[in-house]
């Protein structure tokens, strides 16, 4: 009997493991995820007669686990890079396992983007449906402080809004960045690169980089540069700029520092794919978007339809707090005490 029971329990968790859930809206969209790293599977907007479908993914959870380490996951604890791995909290030097060089990016081997996170169907005022994922790095996990919980709630409206609502909370003083890591390509297919994509970008300034993507920690107006993406910029334009930061990196992987009035969300950006009319606009309360421009693919992973994933096959828009934040006194708090609760919001928007 007690056999039997936990042989139950055990398949109950391999099908949690192995579903796919489903956010619909009356408008006919359809948002996909799994367990495994919180991850969006598929954004499928409706086209013509059929769906088209807007995110980089994979067929199955096991593509997903072995697949491109970040696509479209929950990053963090500390989501974008930390300096030498290394950070000073109440007078204690954490050292952390580097995964970048000698860098730490995007919460190292154990981080939110491998968990499987419980899923539950929840009821939210104003959103078709929605559900919470919930996951817990311990204290210690890749040597952070703290018990850290994370709550993340998946939300669909009528408006066409995702709503990603991620709140935390740690019983000893930690820093966190967590963000959500879609690669998007709005031609609906991965072969087809995000040349012709328009991007914009809410930010007067944005945070320079040495040559390793770590923040120098100055500040850098954008205005005259080809960084300016305040009015949109058709990625063809600026991927061959001569500016050093892009040219070194054959195309964006940069934050920007947010224009902001309060702690609602506000817009931060969009893509837009004007021969298709479609776009997707991010609404966040976090202070920065990562713009990467995928120049890591290199074909050797292979998505949905079978189609191999090149350079500049997604476009990834990460709402988040900026990198090595706990480095730099001049960059936005990114530490959280017991008594508090951390709570951002990202919201993508699509349009089509
Ligand atoms: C980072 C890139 C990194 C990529 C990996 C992005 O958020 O900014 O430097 O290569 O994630 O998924």
């Amino acid at each position: 009997m007690i056999l039997e029971s936990c042989i139950l329990i055990l398949n109950l968790k391999n099908m949690q493991k192995n579903k796919t859930y489903q956010l619909n809206n009356k408008n006919g969209i359809t948002v996909e995820f799994i367990s495994y790293g919180a991850r969006l599977k598929s954004v499928l907007l409706p086209d013509g007669d059929k769906k088209t479908d807007i995110i980089l993914g994979y067929e199955t959870t096991e593509e997903f686990e072995t697949g491109d380490p970040y696509l479209n996951a929950i990053c963090g604890r500390y989501a974008n890079r930390i300096a030498n791995s290394k950070f000073e909290l109440n007078g204690k030097t954490y050292q952390l396992k580097a995964n970048d060089g000698k860098n730490f990016l995007h919460g190292g081997d154990k981080g939110f983007h491998q968990k499987y996170w419980e899923v539950k169907p929840i009821e939210l005022e104003g959103y078709e449906s929605a559900f919470k994922l919930s996951a817990i790095s311990e204290d210690g996990e890749e040597n952070f402080p703290g018990n850290l919980k994370v709550d993340v709630i998946y939300a669909l409206n009528y408006n066409n809004e995702l709503l990603i609502d991620i709140k935390a909370a740690t019983d000893k003083e930690t820093v966190l960045n967590l963000t959500s890591h879609p690669y998007f390509n709005l031609n609906g297919k991965a072969s087809d690169t995000i040349h012709n994509h328009d991007i914009k970008v809410n930010a007067d300034h944005y945070t320079e980089l040495n040559n390793e993507n770590i923040p120098t920690g100055n500040i850098v107006p954008v205005e005259g540069l080809a960084m300016d993406l305040r009015s949109a910029k058709q990625f063809s334009e600026v991927v061959d700029s001569e500016y050093p930061e892009i040219k070194m990196r054959e195309g964006f992987d940069h934050n920007w520092v947010l224009n902001k009035d309060s702690k609602e969300p506000e817009f931060a950006g969009s893509i837009e794919l004007k021969e298709k009319n479609r776009a997707v606009e991010v609404y966040t309360t976090q202070p920065g978007l990562q713009v990467y421009t995928g120049m890591h693919f290199d074909g050797s992973s292979i998505g949905k339809e079978n189609i191999a994933f090149n350079k500049y096959a997604g476009i990834a828009l990460e709402a988040q707090n900026f990198a090595d934040a706990m480095n730099h006194e001049n960059f936005p708090n990114c530490r959280l005490k017991p008594d508090e609760e951390y709570h951002e919001r990202i919201i993508y928007k699509f349009k089509y």
